[in-house]
């Protein structure tokens, strides 16, 4: 089933390139944050619109960093796994080296935590506030190789609007 066919598209945004398809996530993500600056309200509804607009992904969420956790924030797809581990798997790497990681196949990335089995793509950016890593944002795909350069910039724009647009978490 392609993306058209689940409904996951409005009209029009199947066909744009990648630059253009996350101008537009953020542009709404703007509108979202209008007024709103807590934390999770913000989050929820960004995983939301990442489900929603971005084709080919079975999980779009939040991690949020607690010391050496990282704790489940709001997301769209299967139940997933409520800690994380600073260092290890692909978020905890992220959070470790303070930088995105694209995966093009998690059964390669040691130490990868499988929260849901079908995935095999993954990119995690990191949430960055004064130069500390607060938490995470994991995109995970069935597709190898989903990820490039395109989507690890349009990510990140979206990471640090999610900064600038909502205060610390408590
Ligand atoms: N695969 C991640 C765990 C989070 S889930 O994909 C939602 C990891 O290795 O850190």
């Amino acid at each position: 089933m392609n993306d058209l066919e689940q409904g996951r598209f409005q009209s029009g945004q199947a066909n744009l390139a990648k630059p253009a398809l996350y101008r537009l996530i953020e542009d709404e993500a703007r509108k979202l944050a209008a007024g709103e600056r807590h934390p999770i309200a913000n989050a929820a509804n960004f995983a939301a619109l990442l489900w929603d607009m971005l084709p080919d992904i079975n999980w779009a969420g939040f991690y949020f960093r607690k010391g050496r956790w990282l704790v489940l924030g709001p997301f769209m797809g299967k139940p997933a796994c409520t800690r994380l581990q600073v260092g290890h798997g692909v978020c905890g790497t992220a959070v470790a080296k303070g930088e995105s990681i694209a995966v093009a196949d998690v059964h390669k990335f040691a130490g990868h935590v499988a929260c849901d089995a079908r995935s095999n793509a993954e990119l995690v950016v990191p949430l960055l506030r004064y130069g500390s890593v607060v938490g995470v944002i994991d995109l995970d795909s069935i597709s190898h190789g989903r990820f490039d350069a395109e989507d690890i910039r349009g990510l990140e724009a979206l990471a640090k609007f999610w900064v600038t647009a909502s205060d610390d978490l408590d």
